[in-house]
């Protein structure tokens, strides 16, 4: 092929695969193989330079460095929006349109409302041209140099009948795992991390060097035109698809809906998936679809009065740290937690936040009495994001690292790499109360009902002083314990008899060996067959087992050599705890096939349905890709089946599934 036919489906290439990942959240292949095309495209422009266009997806790395950026006068103002927090708030809004439309039910147009910066691109004939950030609404700043890195920004656009002129407007912003990537690498070079990607966004967007403001992860989506010329709209439903037709990147995540019971479903919906979107958002844009009511309607001082922003409950908000205090975890390590007043953020009252160890605390500079703000994202723990330094009165109090452990007033040893400090006691009761709750896990013993604070009880009135113990049990002794009714003990003793029979694999999670996940305790399983031949396998040999390396061999060949863990192994055993090596089964269709569990199965759990696989050689993943052999599909299968559809994967229901598991 000719060098110049190579660029060609080269910048083709990447451009799909743009689209895919910053439009449609879709992506086909990893990053490195994007980045490996892009570097073939690199070489060869290098080679024949002849071939380099102004828009050629290796021309997004910046070069003009400004002295300062110069100011730029809107067209027309650009508009921001009023805000509704409730049901109320918004009727009052849908109401006033029905009255000054007099109409029954107004179609609206609900977009999320990306949390980033607004922007403004000026194309004409179809060519980039420039753009500016909001500012005022009136004059904002020409950051055109800086725009032309962000990779979905179309420097030419493309199909039919595109306006002389055209100005966009839209949201720059940095998706999460683009933010949590750079930050990781910035960590790694010892610089400071971004507190959010809101406010990187912003940051990189108003650097002077363009060269910076390329190697951050910009994205771009556009959801509104200002100034057009030859070029009308019916509807904003319009706009969007005359946009994303000219290959704008617009939002595909949009819904057309009447009146408020339709807006307030969007609404729910949008936030209800609020923690599974790629982008961060803060509510949801309701806007007035006929762009005749629009002008009719007209805008007050700075918003129109066609659109509002139904805002969802803030994820970051202030507090106050009251207290720091530490836990000790089943393997000792002693983590540094703050007290917080408690304040409602992410949908939940948080009144605790993890600092993780003494170096976090340190590096964020947490004093008791400290205003912070604090963040919940998803499923993850809260966390501090900053001190907010400029509230602190100086009566805040610095927290001193214990150098002896809060609980059993043992030694701490801080390990060599000095992150984690450790409680040296292995009968310390946090650490045994640690170990029960982690033996009792749904992966592990799955003992229904054995939950933290009833662990920490148990240790408390020295009812048990192992894991082995907990098969002693009765029920005098259990009732006997606060808030623990005669039902309750029943069931906990049956779940207790019922974890004897377990799985080998099991049964080594279960143990709390340090480093020793679910896939580890698989292949010592898998390996070893037995306990006693885990237990006496020497260094060399616990290297010989799959993906096991010298440190993690010696992590565990250091717990079999502790005679109190032998012991615990042993009783155990005599409890009558059996657990049954794994099954060797033929090839067959699962054997090195990687398979997604999706939708509720009507005959056996997810975990039993993982297990099988496991059995026969398979893998299992929690996420569709083009790697997927199988998708396993039952009753309310949603995105992952539309996915598994989109890629071609092959979609087995529960009867096809159960056949091949035969
Ligand atoms: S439309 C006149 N649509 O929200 C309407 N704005 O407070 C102008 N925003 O400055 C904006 N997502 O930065 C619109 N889908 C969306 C949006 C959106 C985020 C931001 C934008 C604007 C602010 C308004």
């Amino acid at each position: 092929m000719k060098p110049a036919e190579r660029v060609a489906t080269l910048r083709a290439e990447l451009a799909h695969h743009n689209h895919r990942y910053y439009t449609l959240d879709a992506p086909e292949i990893s990053d490195s193989a994007y980045d490996t095309l892009m570097r073939e495209l690199q070489q060869l422009e290098a080679a024949n330079p002849e071939l380099i266009t102004p828009d050629s997806p290796t021309q997004r790395v910046g070069g003009a460095v400004l002295e300062k950026f110069e100011k730029v006068t809107h067209r027309q103002q650009m508009l921001s929006l009023g805000n509704v927090f409730d049901d109320g708030e918004f009727t009052e809004f849908d109401d006033r349109i029905r009255k000054a439309m007099t109409a029954e039910q107004v179609e609206y147009v609900c977009e999320p409302k990306m949390d980033g910066l607004a922007i403004e691109l000026v194309y004409e004939k179809g060519h980039f041209v420039g753009g500016s950030t909001r500012g005022d609404g009136v004059i904002g700043e020409d950051v055109t140099e800086n725009l032309k890195t962000i990779r979905n920004l179309p420097i030419e656009l493309s199909g039919n009948k595109i306006p002389k002129l055209l100005e966009v407007r839209g949201e720059v912003f940095i998706r999460k795992a683009d933010f949590k990537r750079m930050n990781d690498t910035l960590l790694a070079r010892g610089e400071e991390a971004f507190v959010n990607p809101r406010n990187s966004a912003a940051g990189s967007l108003r650097q002077l060097d363009s060269r910076v403001t390329a190697s951050r992860p910009l994205s771009l989506y556009v959801y509104e035109v200002g100034s057009v010329d030859g070029r009308e709209f019916q509807t904003h439903v319009e706009k969007l698809d005359a946009m994303a037709s000219w290959g704008l990147p617009v939002n595909p995540r949009r819904y057309q809906v009447k009146g408020f019971d339709g807006v307030k479903g969007a609404w729910s919906n949008l936030l209800a998936e609020r923690h599974a979107l790629p982008y961060e958002i803060d509510g949801l844009v309701v806007k007035v679809d006929s762009t005749d009511f629009r002008t009719r309607l007209g805008q007050v001082s700075k918003s129109p009065r066609w659109a509002v922003a139904w805002k969802f409950p803030p994820e970051e908000l202030e507090t106050q740290v009251e207290r720091i205090l530490v836990q000790v975890g089943r393997t000792g390590a002693i983590t540094p937690l703050a007290e917080l007043t408690p304040v409602f953020v992410g949908g939940v009252t948080v009144s605790r936040a993890t600092l993780h160890n003494e170096a976090e605390l340190r590096r964020k500079d947490v004093r008791e009495g400290d205003w912070v703000f604090v963040r919940r994202a998803g499923d993850v723990i809260p966390e501090i994001v900053k001190v907010i330094t400029s509230k602190r009165t100086g009566a805040e109090k610095e927290f001193v690292f214990p150098t002896k452990c809060p609980i059993c007033d043992a030694a701490v040893k801080k390990e060599e790499d000095g992150a984690i400090a450790r409680c040296t006691n292995r009968a310390c009761p946090a650490q045994l109360a640690g170990r029960l709750r982690h033996f009792a896990t749904r992966t592990a013993m799955d003992i229904d009902g054995l939950g933290e604070k009833l662990c920490e009880a148990m240790v408390e009135k020295k009812l048990v002083g192992s894991v082995a113990d907990l098969y002693e049990l009765d029920l005098d002794t259990l009732t006997g314990l606060e808030r623990m009714g005669e039902k309750s003990a029943q069931k906990l003793l049956e779940a207790i008899t019922r974890s004897k029979d377990t799985t080998l694999r099991r049964f080594i999670y279960a143990l709390g060996i340090p480093d020793v996940g679910e896939a580890t305790a698989k292949a010592l399983a898998e390996h070893f067959r037995e306990v006693p031949a885990l237990m006496n396998a020497s260094l060399e040999e616990l290297q010989r087992v799959k993906d096991i390396g010298p440190e993690m061999a010696s992590s565990i060949r250091t717990y079999f050599d502790e005679p109190e863990n032998r012991a615990v192994v042993d009783a155990l055993r005599k409890e009558g705890v059996k657990p049954k090596p794994p099954e060797i089964v033929a090839a067959g269709a699962f054997s090195g096939k990687t398979v997604v569990i999706t939708g509720t199965l009507a005959g056996m759990g997810r975990d039993e349905a993982k297990e099988a696989i496991e059995r026969r050689g398979g893998k299992v993943s929690g996420s569709v890709s083009k790697k997927t052999d199988f998708l396993v599909a039952g009753e309310e299968a949603g995105s992952k089946l539309t996915k598994a559809k989109e890629l071609g994967v092959r979609v087995l229901n529960e009867a096809e599934f159960l056949a091949l598991l035969k």
